[in-house]
């Protein structure tokens, strides 16, 4: 393994390119494969011994291709699954956790509401870190359904917008001033999610302390890219590759793969 070798990405589908486009800006020099598994998605209604088994399978196909570091950027596969893959790989892993503490720490309300999938929410690993905050009232919804239509490429529809006001106008109610999106494919909603919550209420997700944290590891083990290049990345999806390029801009370096 050397330095030059690429960052290597997965999720349950599309959703983790906000992470993969995070780690881009602050890290353009470096390579990476993202590996979309929109097959098996969604991920967050699957046990997590399915997502441990996927997981697995997504980071053998990334080591084959030779990744220096993985970035889980799929919160369900993260929490149900980043001890099984730390202890079975010898590769560095960067999860991507709710961002529970800058809300909580910001919270002048003392109330949080967090929207993830049913995986993350049911998880040991987010349970863990609830603890930390005693005196935060977080209030819990699943995303019930906004995985798959943000899949299809239904961001934008009707029925989106009536299931985010179903989970968002409760939250409303119970006074909540942040909301975490737990979930790497909510990024994309913050338009609609915007046109339904009051102004003082801030959303924030996680690509950004992602794409810190990964600069960080990289850093301390000196596994920065040394080239100053143009980089080159290549994203892999085993389902039509429509969707996933066109949330990409038309990329040109969108390919369907079996994994
Ligand atoms: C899912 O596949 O259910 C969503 C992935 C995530 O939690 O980020």
């Amino acid at each position: 393994m050397t330095k030059n070798n690429p960052i290597g990405l997965f999720d349950s589908g599309i959703g983790g390119t906000s992470i993969w486009k995070e780690i881009h800006l602050l890290l353009p020099s470096e390579d990476t494969i993202y590996l979309a598994d929109s097959y098996n998605a969604p991920y967050g209604l699957k046990s997590k011994e399915e997502i441990i088994a996927l997981s697995f399978k997504n980071t053998e196909f990334l080591l084959n291709n030779n990744c220096k570091i993985i970035v889980v950027a799929c919160n369900t596969a993260t929490t149900n699954a980043i001890k099984e893959l730390r202890a079975k790989y010898k590769v560095p892993f960067i999860g991507i956790e709710p961002a529970i503490k800058p809300a909580a720490n910001l919270s002048k309300t003392e109330t949080i509401g967090i929207l993830a999938t049913k995986g993350t929410l049911n998880s040991e690993l987010f349970h863990e870190k609830l603890l930390n905050y005693p005196n935060i009232k977080f209030v819990e919804q699943i995303g019930h359904g906004l995985v798959q239509l943000i899949e299809s490429g239904d961001i934008n529809s009707t029925e989106m917008s009536v299931l985010l006001e179903s989970y968002l106008k409760p939250m409303i109610v119970q006074n909540i001033d942040y909301l975490v999106l737990g979930c790497s494919h909510y990024p994309y909603l913050v338009p609609q999610i915007k046109k339904i919550l009051p102004e003082h209420i801030k959303i924030i997700d996680s690509g950004e302390a992602v794409a810190k944290q990964t600069f960080n590891i990289l850093n301390k083990f000196d596994f920065l890219n040394s080239n100053n290049q143009i980089s080159n990345s290549i994203f892999y999806t085993n389902t039509n590759p429509t969707v996933l390029k066109s949330i990409l801009g038309d990329n040109e370096n969108v390919f369907y793969n079996d994994f």
